[in-house]
């Protein structure tokens, strides 16, 4: 098959992206695909309009990327591509709409409100600490945790640098967890949930991305029921927000031993070599390359 993978772009998580896109480009040659690589740059469009491809394999995060743009870009193009369309991609992006979906559904969310560059909030309306990011970025970028009225006020500064709102949401103690969720139609399967523990205080950028920045135990050292919990809701909110062929969904246990909290949706989760969707996969025999080809037969089958 012919594919494109489009990846780089020009959000916060291009240098993520261009990691992904390195990793599905050289999986899908393995695989005996022709491969083409497009760098995407929203003022440059013709190497997108004018492509010659069977399918094309969004290696992009963040803005434009994950966020409904390019994909209804290709929707109007006719080509067909790997993962979640416009709606669940636009939805997922912007968390705390997502959120409104998700307890729709019955799954446990964190107490949260926004803020918007247009209001001046001066403090946390659930008390301290909170986790301020912007509403619609991944990879932990331009997040802070804040423990008073001066942190909260820097942390919504710093977050409105990226987006219009920032979130903000009660912080939990607890194990980050997360799920990566793989199939099409009504057959969709939850892969083992992945905890990860981060050397940092918590999973930020660095923890994310450098080598031997945080370890990653599959399955995760939770009790079965939870993690019986964890995959159902991920399945259900996947499906909630209309999501296709694969996702990520993030959680947090609590320490205090109540439900799973869930964070977010992920329809374009990283396949970095620190990433947790490939290390779910692994956890049940499917090697990377396999991960990526099963990909793009769930989507052209
Ligand atoms: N936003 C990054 C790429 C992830 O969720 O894996
Ligand atoms: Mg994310």
């Amino acid at each position: 098959m012919k594919i494109a993978v489009i990846y780089g772009g020009t959000s916060s998580e291009r240098e993520v992206s261009l990691s992904t896109g390195k990793g599905v480009m050289e999986a899908l040659k393995r695989k005996g695909h022709e491969v083409v690589g497009i760098d995407f740059d929203p003022n440059h469009l013709d190497p997108i309009i004018h492509l010659q491809a069977d399918l094309v394999f969004i290696g992009l995060h963040g803005k434009y990327g994950e966020d409904g743009r390019i994909q209804g870009l290709l929707d109007i193009l006719n080509i067909p591509y790997v993962g979640s369309g416009v709606m669940a991609s636009s939805i997922a992006m912007d968390k705390a709409r997502a959120k409104v979906m998700f307890e729709k559904a019955g799954i446990r969310v964190a107490d949260s409100c926004t803020v918007s560059r247009y209001q001046n909030v001066q403090s946390s309306p659930f008390g301290y600490p909170v986790v301020i990011k912007p509403n619609r970025e991944g990879s932990t970028i331009g997040l802070t945790i804040a423990e008073n009225d001066d942190q909260f006020q820097e942390g919504v500064e710093k977050a409105l640098e990226y987006d219009d709102t920032a979130l903000v949401e009660a912080f939990i103690e607890g194990k980050e967890l997360t799920v990566s969720v793989m199939g099409k139609g009504e057959d969709i399967q939850a892969l083992p949930v992945v905890e990860i523990v981060p050397k940092n205080k918590f999973y930020d950028y660095e923890a994310k991305y450098a080598p031997g920045m945080s370890a990653h135990y599959v399955p995760a050292r939770i009790p079965d029921h939870v993690t019986k919990k964890l995959q159902e809701w991920s399945v259900l909110a996947h499906k909630q927000l209309g999501c296709e062929t694969y996702s990520r969904v993030d959680f947090i246990l609590p320490n205090d031993g109540s439900d799973p909290v869930i964070l977010e949706v992920n329809t374009l989760p990283g396949m970095t070599p620190t990433s947790l969707f490939p290390d779910a996969a692994k956890a049940i025999g499917i090697s990377y390359d396999d991960m990526i080809e099963k990909l793009v037969n769930l989507t052209v089958q």
